[in-house]
Order: structure tokens, then sequence, then C-alpha cells
């Protein structure tokens, strides 16, 4: 397999153009499916994750082109199927996506019901419970869920028992055919759900008050094709301000939304890095001493679990003890254990971790189990002394676009090493 190569200790400048979010864009590919027509969407990220789902839609019958680099052409007319399968499903969970579409559209979908994965247990309760509450019936079967919903859905008041991301767009892309008014309370708020809101809306959806937690959906009998470009990628401007930080640096970033950055941009000035806004990028200069901080992950507005790995890398080189709270994934501190092979001194207890800042970290032969702890051992490997080599290359590729690429024209050395 793949590995990455860094060799550590080399302070990070320049700009980086930031890519479209793939937790933007994997909703949105879904949601092609909802009625039969073509559909354009651009700044699409060249992603595993991308390319699992338009293997999913050309599946169910869908026609996908890639005619230009982030171009996408998706022709759902004649994609008449309504199952996805297990062998799909359990190399990206996000394929449950296709519920809440085909249910739309056929009133009948199966789905293969996804696993455990690496960061924990990750049920779609929530999610089945809202169609429910739509008047689908739930079937489980061998592994998969069935949802069958032929009398027609009806628009009902939701309360989300948790936050979830996936499991509202389910809901929402459900209830733009239903028959009435849907109202999801306690819904997430995270810009993704607010994307996906505006392009069902410019599809003839009348949705209202995506961003909030309070979410209306009025039912439509039609909607229609639409062209879309996907809205630049969080939590991979957040891994690149980070990388800036860590080495010692000073990045620039295009393309991005800063208001959708606000909290972890807070969070690294209380590390002490001085950043400036403005309309569509930031720049990072990083202190000369990190400054310790505490982080609790929570739903959007909050500090997102996705950029939880990362923000340990660096806090692992402040001056003095931080604490993070991990509150939505239960088994996210897989990347402990790596970082504490590179010298970190960090201890967990339950869902909170104690970072101690070391003097500096030394580069080793490292192996994450997910995307985002990758990342983390990428960053900690770009600020290490030494060399180090990150195997499993392939979490990285699911969620980094051109990252060799983009570090290196940042100056780090970093380069894939084929197996
Ligand atoms: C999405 C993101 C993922 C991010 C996560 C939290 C995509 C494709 N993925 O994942 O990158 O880490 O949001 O910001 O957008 N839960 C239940 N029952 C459910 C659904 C969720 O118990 O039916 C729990 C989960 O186990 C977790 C919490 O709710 O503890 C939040 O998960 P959720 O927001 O659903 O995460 P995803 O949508 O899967």
């Amino acid at each position: 397999m793949d590995k990455i190569v860094i060799e550590g200790g080399i302070p990070l400048h320049g700009t980086v153009r930031i890519s479209g979010a793939k937790n933007a864009a994997l909703p949105i590919f879904a949601a092609t499916l909802i009625t039969g027509g073509v559909y354009r969407i651009t700044n699409v990220p060249a992603l595993r994750d991308v390319a699992t789902i338009a293997s999913l839609l050309t599946e169910l019958g869908a026609k996908v082109e890639n005619p230009s680099s982030g171009v996408y052409t998706v022709d759902t007319r004649e994609a008449m199927g309504r199952e996805a399968t297990y062998e799909l499903v359990k190399t990206m969970r996000a394929s449950c996506l296709v519920l809440g579409p085909l249910l739309a559209r056929f009133g009948s979908a199966k789905v293969s019901l996804p696993g455990g994965c690496a960061i924990g247990e990750r049920p779609i309760d929530l999610h089945l419970k809202g169609l429910a509450a739509l008047g689908a019936r739930i079937n489980l079967d061998h592994g998969y869920v069935a949802v069958d919903a032929s009398g027609g859905l009806k628009g009902t008041r939701i309360t989300m028992d948790l936050v979830t991301v996936t499991g509202v767009m389910n809901i929402m892309m459900a209830a733009t055919r239903a028959k009435g008014t849907t109202v999801i309370e306690n819904a997430a708020r995270e810009p993704e759900v607010v994307a996906l809101a505006d392009f069902l809306n410019s599809m003839g959806a009348r949705i209202t008050g995506a961003g909030t937690a309070e979410i209306k959906v009025e039912g439509v009998e039609e909607l229609h094709s639409a062209d879309v470009e996907v809205i630049p990628d969080r939590i991979e401007a957040g891994t690149y301000l980070v990388a800036g930080a860590i080495t010692g640096g000073a990045v620039d970033l295009e393309g991005i939304v800063p208001a959708h950055l606000a909290n972890i941009v807070d969070k690294l000035r209380e590390c002490g890095c001085d950043i400036k806004e403005n309309v569509s990028g930031v720049s990072l200069k990083a202190p000369e001493e990190i400054q310790p901080t505490r982080v609790t992950t929570s739903p959007y507005p909050g500090f997102p679990t996705d950029m939880q790995a990362q923000i340990m890398a660096l806090l692992t080189l402040a001056q003095g003890a931080s604490v993070i709270v991990e509150t939505i994934f239960e088994n996210r501190f897989m990347h402990v254990a790596e970082l504490r092979r590179m010298g970190a001194d960090i201890t967990v207890v339950g869902n909170t971790s104690t970072v101690k800042g070391v003097k500096g970290l030394s580069g080793a032969p490292l192996m994450a189990t997910d995307l985002r702890a990758s990342a983390s051992l990428v960053l900690a490997g770009l600020a290490a002394s030494g060399t180090s080599t990150i195997a499993r290359v392939y979490h990285l590729d699911r969620g980094y676009e051109k990252i060799e690429e983009k570090l290196k024209g940042l100056g780090a050395v970093i380069y894939r090493e084929k197996a």
C-alpha cells in the first residue's frame, strides 16, 4: 500500500486554494436522484468518496460524467434502481444519503445498514425515525433496511433526539415531495445542510430555516434539475491553517467562506495565532509559542469534531496543558496512541484528553484508522524532526484533494511512496 513520507521541521509559507467540500458534494450527488434530469455540479473535489457516490449513482442507472477537473454531469432520467448495496455502503457510510431521495421519487428504497466504523458506532436510527414519522414503513432484513411509502409521505413535526447532519439531510430530501408541511426541530445547522437546502430550493423545493434549529419543508408536487457549485471545504481549510500554525509558518487560504470557519479561527487565535480575514480568504501567522487551550467538540456552530484530531496535533506543542473533550463520537481518539509514539504527552479518560505540551515531536512510522486522524498525523509529521511515514494513505484520499501537491506548494518536503 502507498505511504506518505514527510521530512518535518520546515515552516510552511504560501497560499493554498481550498477545494469543494466533500460533505457538501455527497448529499448534492444523492439529491440528483429526487427527480430525473441532467445536473451540472461544479467545484467538486477529486476524492475517493466522490468516486464512491458516483459509482453508487451509476449502479442505480444514472449516467455520471466528469468532463473536466471539478465538473460533473449527472443524468438521472433513467436511474430506476432503488438499492444501495452492502459493497458500497461499507466503504462509505454517506451512501445512506440516497434513502431520502429514493423515497421521495419512488416511494421505496433499500439500503444496506452501515456498520460501526473506526470512530464509533454511528447508527442511522434517527434517519429512520424521521422517515417513519413522514409515513414510511421500515423493515430490517438481512442487514438491509427497506423503507416503503407507497401510500405517499405526509408532512409532520419531527423533533430530532440528537443533532445529526446526514439524518436531517435525509429527512429534508424525503420531505420535499411529501404532502403538506414538515417541520424539523433540533435540526443540524452545518453549512453543508444549508448548501443542500439551497440546492433543493433551486430544484423547486420550498425549504426555509436551514442554518437554524428549525427547518420547514413545504412539500411540492414536482421538482426539476438544476446546476450547483459545491461550497468550499471548511475542514480542509482548518487543516491547512493548523499546518501553518504547527510549523511556525504563515499561510494564506483562498476560496473559502470565512464565516464557516469562525469557531476554528477563534480557537487558533486562543492558541496565539495572528489571523486576518477578508471576503473569501484568511491568512494565518504562527505565534512564537503556541498557547494551550480548551476544546469541546459540538454541532455547528461549535468546534467541529472533524477538526479535533488536527487541533490536538497542534496542542501537543503548546506551552502548557490543554483539555480536549469529544462529545460527538465515542471513539474518536485513535490518533492519540500514534501521537504518543512521536513523543506527545497525552492522557485520555473517557471522552476527555489532557494534552501536555512538549518541546518537540520526533518523526516515526505511523498509521491511522480514519480520515481526520490521518490528517493529524500529517500535521504532526510536518512539525516533527526527522522523517515520518504515514501508511493507509487511502484514508487521506477520501477527504483531502491533492494533499501532497498543496503542502509542497507551501514548502513542505512530502511525497508518496508507491507500494
Ligand atoms: C457528518 C459528517 C462527518 C462529521 C459528522 C459530525 C458527512 C458525510 N459526514 O456525519 O464528517 O464528523 O457529521 O459533524 O456529512 N447519531 C445517532 N443516530 C443517528 C444519527 C446519528 O445516534 O441516526 C449520532 C452519531 O452516532 C453521532 C452523532 O449522532 O454520535 C452525530 O452524528 P451525525 O451528525 O449523524 O454524523 P454524520 O451525519 O454521520
